[in-house]
């Protein structure tokens, strides 16, 4: 058994100009691609390794194993974190939730904003729902995931730099404040 490259949900140039079919050419058919082929590669190596779910590597593994497995995850819901049609401001549950645990959608966007700008190097924002059912926003470096600490990720923002450097070059900050004109509220209310 091997993982396989989820599509995108969306058609490659879909996201333009926010980021261009260029972008996602090289994010989803090299970066993505590279990881599930190495977790493969590992896979088929270590037969202590096969018939685990991703999840399960996430929570079980460590080092290369864990990189390429988290590094799969994370970017299968990062595609799912944005749509052509997201952006603006949540309505129900979502709301409700973010309103209960930041105060307003304007103080979650800049909390979150900060999260992703200030990540030191590579790595990922998240919004993730905690053991009580309340919203967090967490940082990870490199390939971490919020469910090595129990809690589940909702929605997440990509900011290793090559999801952003053909659009943006290095400017992290215009990448993320144009992230905002994607986001998928679908994808946060279905496990909220
Ligand atoms: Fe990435």
């Amino acid at each position: 058994m091997s993982f396989p490259l989820p599509e995108l949900p969306f058609a490659q140039d879909a996201l333009a100009p926010h980021i261009s079919a260029e972008t996602l050419e090289f994010h989803h058919g090299k970066h993505h691609a590279g990881y599930v082929g190495k977790l493969n590669a590992a896979i088929e190596a270590d037969s202590s390794l096969a018939g685990k779910s991703l999840e399960d590597l996430i929570k079980t593994t460590s080092g290369g194993v864990f990189n390429n497995a988290a590094q799969v995850w994370n970017h299968t819901l990062y595609w799912n974190s944005m749509s052509p049609n997201g952006g603006g401001q949540p309505t129900g549950r979502v709301k409700h939730g973010i309103d209960a645990a930041f105060g307003s959608f304007e103080d979650f966007k800049a909390k979150f904003t900060a999260a992703a700008v200030g990540q030191f190097g590579s790595g990922w924002a998240w919004l993730v729902k905690n053991s009580s059912g309340g919203l967090e926003i967490v940082a990870t470096g490199n390939a971490g995931n919020p469910l090595t600490d129990g809690k589940t990720p909702l929605l997440v923002c990509d900011v290793w730099e090559h999801a952003y450097y053909i659009d943006y070059r290095n400017a992290r900050p215009a990448y993320v404040a144009a992230w905002w004109s994607l986001v998928n509220w679908n994808q946060v209310a279905k496990d909220l």
